[in-house]
């Protein structure tokens, strides 16, 4: 059913759950998901064979699940994206920056220069971040709601770059944080700190990956119908 010599992407798209496999492993699906699944396991020293098992174990039950936003109108992707992630950010996002700021002037002289770098990169990503899903809320979502994919295009790009100048940032962050690891003897802030980036990291791969994937290249398929 799944192949190694589709794309992460690819495979992504048609099956939503398998999000899950490819988050376990850290498999990037969303920004660099345009590569065949065999050479992103080979990259990580994965077993392609056991990912694929996994893969197919996580959608066999739930072909059919409701969940597979391909077959919705991206209105009602565009709502669910509302919903499901652009209003827990704006909530979200502040949290973590306290956090992080607090850490930072608690704990700056056990680590410096990961807890420096790391709040730096955080504000840099959280004021991005408010900023673009203004963008997309005020400008680019209206634009698709009323039918006009054909000028679309411009906005699309600028959003596609910023979200993978999110991916970086994430990455990055990914680094700092040892892989979410939090140090030993860390403070509960600091823990909440680490298992909330964890979660960031874990809902804008999502987030970008039904933007990027699915209501982007919807909202240019209707140029022209
Ligand atoms: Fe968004
Ligand atoms: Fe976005």
């Amino acid at each position: 059913m799944i192949s190694t010599k589709q794309t992460v992407k690819e495979i992504a798209i048609a099956h939503p759950l398998s999000t899950r496999v490819f988050q376990r492993h850290s498999i990037d699906f969303c920004c660099k998901g345009k590569v065949a699944l065999g050479s992103a396991c080979e990259a990580k020293g994965l077993d392609a064979d056991r990912i694929v098992r996994e893969v197919e174990a996580e959608i066999t039950d739930t072909e059919d699940s409701p969940a597979r936003w391909e077959a919705q109108t991206p209105d009602a992707l565009i709502d669910h994206i509302l919903t499901a992630y652009h209003a827990p950010l704006r909530t979200e996002l502040p949290r973590l920056q306290q956090m992080a700021d607090k850490v930072l002037a608690t704990h700056g002289d056990r680590m410096p220069e990961v807890l420096g770098e790391l709040q730096s990169v955080f504000t840099t990503l959280r004021s991005e971040l408010e900023d673009h899903m203004a963008k997309e809320e005020q400008i680019l979502f209206p634009m698709i709601q009323a039918g006009r994919g054909e000028d679309a295009d411009g906005p699309i790009a600028v959003m596609e770059h910023e979200h993978a100048s999110a991916g970086a940032a994430l990455e990055r962050i990914r680094e700092l944080t040892g892989d979410f690891q939090p140090p030993e003897g860390a403070c509960p802030t600091w823990i909440g700190l680490w298992a909330g980036l964890a979660d960031l990291e874990k809902e804008l791969h999502l987030h970008i990956h039904l933007e990027n994937n699915i209501l982007f290249p919807r909202a240019s398929e209707s140029t022209g119908a």
